[in-house]
């Protein structure tokens, strides 16, 4: 397309063996958006993207960084999954594979922790919770459905199902309806909708549902015709009672999963579905149509990575102590009005009497301190913009130098007009 004479203000010809100067990308560029209509719609970044390149640039710099923008252990893959995977590497795995052995593994999970039977023909593999989002929205969605979607809540959500042009359909989860999702406000949604996506814990919140609410909210949808999608990304990540999979109380729930947070493999680019019967063929399709398998090493490593509980059970010991220190250190930095943190790894505070510009506040605050955080513009448009989330998937000792540069920083910053608090204060001094 790019190459095809030099008429109608196209790009030169090039010939194939000439490396391309900046300037003549650049020019290409130019002719192909004023040649070709871009028809796809507009999806905004990630914000926190932007706060990610500046850390990087920094740290190339020589500085030091605190990483708590991204939801991404620093502790690494376990040792057990990477040994699994140096070994499969050794032979030479490069075919697609769909490893029947780590989806029967996935299966009995579902037996061990919940007490659901789930037949493996359930079980789909993707390339991370990410692409089994795009698949679930895209097969069981049309142009133009409604599917709710929480309120503040991840982004790729609302992004990606106006990417697929469906309608994201914002309910508040805001601290008046404690971060949570209820049956009553899903039930207050006019027009109705298509489809739901809960997430508990969930993210950027923390915030988890009981059995009763999550069993509410599917009896909600049961009764409204309403396809429920549960996101778990987070479980066997929470600090009181278990997560609640929507199965245990929703046999036709859409399940997503993924290896990227317990398991502590971002970067492997793998994840699962759980769906219903009558539904796998049809999810299979859109999965295998959209991205085939997933990477082959990924699968060894995960494998290994499910046994290797005593190592993610020591992971969650370090969030819990990292929450607690962090609650206590921001709290007496004068930050409280946190969401509950049940689960997940993230604080989501409420830093209006700092900003109303959240990601110029988080780019600040890293140019100035080290510490990388994440705008809460990234999760809510409508309150974000005086919300930040701390992810404390890093060392006890990264939070403990986090703190110390946030002290005297804070501590220094102009203090805005004080405004009605739009959430809780944790500490119980009121608004501030
Ligand atoms: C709630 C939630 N769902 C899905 C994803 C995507 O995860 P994955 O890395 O498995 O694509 C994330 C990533 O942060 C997330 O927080």
């Amino acid at each position: 397309m790019m190459s095809s004479g030099s008429s109608g203000g196209r790009a030169p010809h090039r010939r194939g063996d000439e490396v391309p100067s900046m300037s003549t990308i650049a020019s290409d560029h130019a002719a192909a958006s004023l040649a070709v209509p871009v028809r796809g719609v507009d999806v905004p970044p990630f914000y926190t993207s932007l706060v990610a390149r500046q850390a990087a640039d920094l740290k190339r710099a020589g500085r030091t960084v605190v990483p708590m923008h991204f939801g991404q252990p620093s502790a690494g893959t376990p040792p057990a999954a990477r040994a699994a995977a140096a070994r499969a590497l050794a032979l030479d795995p490069t075919g697609y594979v769909e490893s029947r052995e780590l989806i029967e593994r996935i299966a009995r999970h579902y037996a061990e922790v919940y007490g659901v039977d789930v037949a493996p023909r359930r079980i789909l593999l993707t390339n991370g919770a990410s692409a089994a989002l795009v698949a679930a929205f895209a097969a069981l969605f049309g142009p133009g459905d409604r599917i709710g979607i929480g309120r503040p809540g991840y982004p790729a959500y609302r992004n990606a199902l106006a990417a697929l042009s469906r309608e994201a359909v914002e309910i508040d989860c805001g601290p008046d309806s404690s971060f949570r999702l209820t049956a009553g406000a899903l039930a207050a949604v006019d027009p109705p909708l298509n489809g739901v996506v809960i997430a508990s814990p969930a993210n950027p919140t923390g915030a988890m549902l009981d059995r009763a609410q999550l069993a509410a909210l599917a009896g909600e949808c049961r009764a409204r015709g309403i396809r429920l999608l549960s996101d778990e990304i987070y479980h066997g990540i929470s600090f009181g009672a278990r997560a609640v999979s929507a199965l245990e109380v929703e046999p036709e729930a859409i399940v997503i999963n993924s290896f990227s947070k317990l398991y502590r493999m971002p970067g492997w680019r793998l994840g699962w579905l759980v769906v219903p019967e009558a539904l796998a063929s049809r999810l299979s399709a859109y999965v295998i149509n959209l991205f085939l398998t997933p990477p082959t090493l990924s699968q060894h490593a995960a494998l290994a990575a499910f046994d290797d509980s005593a190592e993610l059970a020591r992971s969650v010991e370090t969030y819990r102590v990292n929450r607690d220190l962090l609650l206590g250190g921001l709290a007496a930095m004068g930050i409280t009005r946190i969401a509950p943190p049940d689960g997940a790894f993230y604080l989501y505070a409420d830093v209006g009497h700092l900003t109303r510009d959240s990601l110029a506040f988080c780019q600040r605050l890293l140019a100035e301190t080290g510490v990388a955080t994440a705008p809460g513009i990234d999760f809510d448009p409508v309150r974000g913009h005086r919300c930040i989330r701390l992810s404390f998937a890093i060392t006890t000792p990264e939070v403990a130098q986090a703190l110390a540069l946030l002290g005297p920083w804070l501590a220094g910053q102009p203090r805005l007009e004080a405004r009605p608090a739009e959430f809780p204060d944790a500490s119980g001094a009121g608004a501030g």
